[in-house]
């Protein structure tokens, strides 16, 4: 197996691919004032399993398209809104985030957690604009400096792995500059990272080695992983998953 297959191989069977909790979904979905007693027609990119995908579902009147690049982590989530009678809300589609198959305006709410990074913040705010309503809702989580300067260790980690990694400030203005006004923000705390996150995949890690006999590419998948953990556990004072709930305005 490739690296990048290793890694989706460590991340399938879980609840969520990336840092959140059904709290932070839920804290999220009170700043989205649209009508209730009509459906909302909903993109969640980059869904994975869909951890939030089925607490949008059941929190709200949302009819969810759930994209994901991966069929592997469309499949798992089909098998849970099967077993939770939610097919009739959540269609899953196989898509790249950068090319979407809707129309203009066509949504009332595009959702996106833990993954609009992988277009970049400042180039997916500006494609998914176009997609939602005048008034429709954004709500993204998105890697987030906590503080106006941080040590060098933790600073050149992040300036590698994600350029973009900026302050709240910086990400809100970049919303604004591109017709979003916002609506709400607030920073994931590490119960979050640790028990949503960090704390399964670890518990992951052996039977993850032991299906892929040990290999070198497996060890340096979660010899990355564990490093990961660690600059958290030291730096978590630092940064976070930012979560922006803005509005596209006219
Ligand atoms: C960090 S995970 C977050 C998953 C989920 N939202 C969560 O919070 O548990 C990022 C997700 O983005 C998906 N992804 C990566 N590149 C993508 C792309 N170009 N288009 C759509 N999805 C993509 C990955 O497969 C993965 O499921």
């Amino acid at each position: 197996m490739t690296e990048i297959e290793l890694i989706i191989d460590l991340h399938a069977n879980s609840d969520r691919q990336g840092p959140g909790s059904k709290e932070d979904t839920l804290k999220a979905l009170e700043h989205i004032n649209l009508p209730t007693n009509l459906p909302w027609k909903v993109a969640d990119i980059g869904c994975g399993s869909g951890g939030q995908t089925i607490t949008l579902a059941q929190n709200s009147p949302a009819e969810i398209t759930a994209i994901d690049l991966f069929p592997i982590f469309l499949n798992e989530l089909n098998d849970k809104s099967r077993k939770l009678g939610l097919t009739e809300n959540i269609v899953p589609l196989q898509a790249s985030m950068e090319d979407l198959p809707f129309k203009a305006a066509e949504l009332d709410l595009i959702w996106s957690e833990g993954a609009i990074y992988n277009i970049g913040f400042s180039e997916g705010i500006k494609l998914w604009k176009e997609y939602l309503k005048i008034g429709g809702y954004l709500a993204v989580s998105e890697i987030t400096w906590l503080t106006p300067s941080r040590p060098v260790e933790i600073e050149e980690f992040w300036k590698e792995e994600y350029p973009e990694i900026t302050t709240a400030s910086t990400k809100i203005s970049q919303l604004e500059e591109n017709g979003y006004s916002i609506q709400g923000y607030f920073y994931l705390p590490p119960k979050s990272w640790l028990d949503g996150y960090y704390g399964p995949m670890a518990g992951r890690f052996q039977a993850f080695l032991d299906r892929n006999n040990h290999s070198d590419i497996a060890q340096k998948v979660v010899r990355d992983s564990e490093d990961e953990i660690a600059l958290y556990n030291k730096y978590q004072d630092y940064y976070s998953y930012g979560f922006y709930i803005a509005r596209r305005e006219g």
